[in-house]
């Protein structure tokens, strides 16, 4: 069994990127700027956001943090989009999600010029994704396929199950994985709450990616012998003894399916820090308008 160390390989695409920031810079370019919407006070989204900034930090990007209490109006969400839309030296931003009950995120995603969307959430991205035209991943598949691809696992002509049909995971994951070209050429089943015998369908599986949320979800009994298994879930479960008072908890019962498997994701440190450098590698695309002039 191989441990696939996602906090690794995401340290050394950040000093990648880094390397190339400042190969633009010294050829005259402009250093690339992500800006990110936080609404509230929200414990998960205010770490997300502080782990972006520094990840910023560590790339040589610029990062602009722009701070709204839970009151504001979708109207004045709405302008702020759209004065970032008009922003020339913006290269691309977020909106981090969820927003407060009276905002439609739809809207707001939508309001997003899918040539800044770093986080590849609008329509534009998703179909672009969907009929393999080059465009920005959502963050969380594209980190799994940057896994895949740096261990060199086999993805061609295996059978991939993906667990969840969630907009940001499950089915761009799915869209990726069946997609001509490497990573990819797999065949896959995606399974939800109303799939019947889930555990009959993980067994047939090369290659499980579990993003449901369920802490625990996949046991060692659904998990066939050389397996490679990528664990999505990030559920905080209450810890007294961290000084957060939570640990995370992944989708997969970690200690009993690792030795089936030949390449398992630990949690946390593997798919994880893999989110925020896709956001990156994103921003560094949209500062160098490579996907979009
Ligand atoms: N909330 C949870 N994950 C994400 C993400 O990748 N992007 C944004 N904007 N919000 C999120």
């Amino acid at each position: 069994m191989q441990l696939i160390d996602g906090k690794a390989i995401a340290a050394q695409i950040k000093k990648e990127i880094a390397t190339e920031v400042e190969q633009i810079i010294a050829g005259g370019g402009k250093r690339p700027h992500l800006a990110a919407i936080l609404v509230g006070h929200d414990g998960g989204s205010e770490t997300y956001v502080a782990s972006k900034v520094k990840a910023c930090e560590e790339c040589g990007f610029i990062s602009t943090l722009i701070r709204y209490e839970e009151d504001i109006t979708e109207e004045q969400l709405l302008y702020k989009v759209q004065e970032l839309n008009n922003d020339p030296d913006i290269d691309g931003f977020i909106v981090q999600l969820p927003l407060p009950k009276h905002i439609d995120e739809q809207k707001i995603t939508e309001a997003i010029d899918y040539r800044k969307d770093v986080d590849g959430f609008h329509p534009i991205n998703v179909g672009r994704l969907s009929i393999g035209l080059p465009c920005f991943l959502s963050a969380t598949p594209n980190g799994i396929m940057e896994l895949l691809a740096r261990y060199d696992i086999e993805t061609k002509g295996k059978k991939c199950v993906v667990l969840g049909r969630s907009n940001i995971v499950g089915k761009p994951m799915a869209s990726l994985m069946m997609q001509k070209s490497l990573p990819g050429d797999a065949t896959v089943t995606v399974c939800h709450s109303h799939t019947e015998n889930i555990a009959e369908e993980c067994r047939k599986a090369d290659i499980i990616i579990a993003a449901l949320g369920q802490p625990h979800f996949v046991k060692a009994d659904m998990v066939k012998e050389g397996a490679v298994v990528i664990d999505v879930g990030t559920t905080r479960v209450n810890d007294d003894t961290r000084k957060s008072g939570f640990r995370l908890c992944g989708d997969v019962d970690f200690d009993n399916v690792a030795p089936k498997c030949s390449y398992i994701t630990p949690v946390p440190g593997g798919v994880g820090p893999m989110t925020i450098v896709s956001l990156m590698k994103n921003t560094l695309l949209a500062g160098k308008r490579e996907i979009y002039k």
